[in-house]
């Protein structure tokens, strides 16, 4: 028989709306994604509060929130611990822990408490395969119109890395503001791909293109300096 209990799950995708919710953070309350329209968003989960690989997670992410901002970038946080326990958590880190030369970090981005678990499952961050009491490590990255744009899932064990985020942060912004595509570890100032030629015609002027540097028919690069892109991109 059904069990009638348990929220149905249910997995965004990208190029979907962000499901919107209201919730209950460590900065009051918030209506999501509306509130953030205008902005991108990094919108992530961490298991529990209290506990080490979160720890030296939210320390790395607020000392990076300036580079963030700098993208028009918000953060917003979620595990299904409940709000007192997101302050005397986000309290210790700033007064007790110091790790790899980071301490009296403050955490002023919005920790939301979801004890019910509601807005976890509307996100897909319970995955009991791994464990049906936590959320994953869940990223979403979502554009200033709400849109899911890039979504990655980690396991409990492994602390993420930030610079990624802002890399995907970076590439996406370009993408969208050059018509371009961008490589393997891409980061501004590399060569940008441009799309594939729709036909053979245009196949064979590109390839013989001076600003163009093709490696094969389908594959096409050009420069593109980095003080364009972070003018572009930042700010
Ligand atoms: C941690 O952040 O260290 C952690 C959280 C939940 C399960 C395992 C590790």
């Amino acid at each position: 028989m059904e069990d009638t209990t348990q929220t149905a799950q249910t997995m965004p995708r990208i190029g979907e709306k962000a499901p919107s919710f209201t919730a209950v953070t460590t900065q009051g309350d918030i209506s999501f994604p509306e509130q953030y329209k205008g902005s991108w968003v990094i919108f992530f989960s961490h298991p529990a509060d209290f506990t080490p690989v979160c720890t030296s997670e939210f320390m790395t992410f607020a000392k990076m929130e300036k580079q963030f901002e700098e993208l028009n970038c918000k953060l917003v946080g979620l595990s299904v611990d409940g709000l007192y326990s997101h302050i005397a958590w986000l309290r210790t880190i700033k007064d007790k822990i110091e790790y790899k030369g980071m301490k009296d970090i403050e955490v002023t981005f919005p920790l939301i408490e979801d004890i019910t678990m509601e807005v976890a499952k509307l996100y897909g961050m319970i995955q009991p395969g791994e464990s049906s009491t936590k959320a994953v490590r869940a990223v979403f990255i979502i554009d200033p119109e709400g849109v899911i744009r890039a979504l990655m899932y980690y396991p409990l064990s492994t602390g993420r890395n930030f610079d990624e985020f802002v890399r995907v942060i970076e590439a996406l912004k370009t993408a969208d503001e050059f018509s371009v595509a961008t490589p393997a570890d891409w980061r501004p100032g590399d060569d940008v791909i441009v799309p594939t030629a729709g036909s053979c015609g245009v196949a064979k002027e590109r390839m013989e293109a001076q600003d163009l540097k093709c490696y094969d028919w389908f594959f096409c690069t050009k420069a593109l300096d980095k003080d364009t892109v972070l003018k572009a991109i930042k700010g």
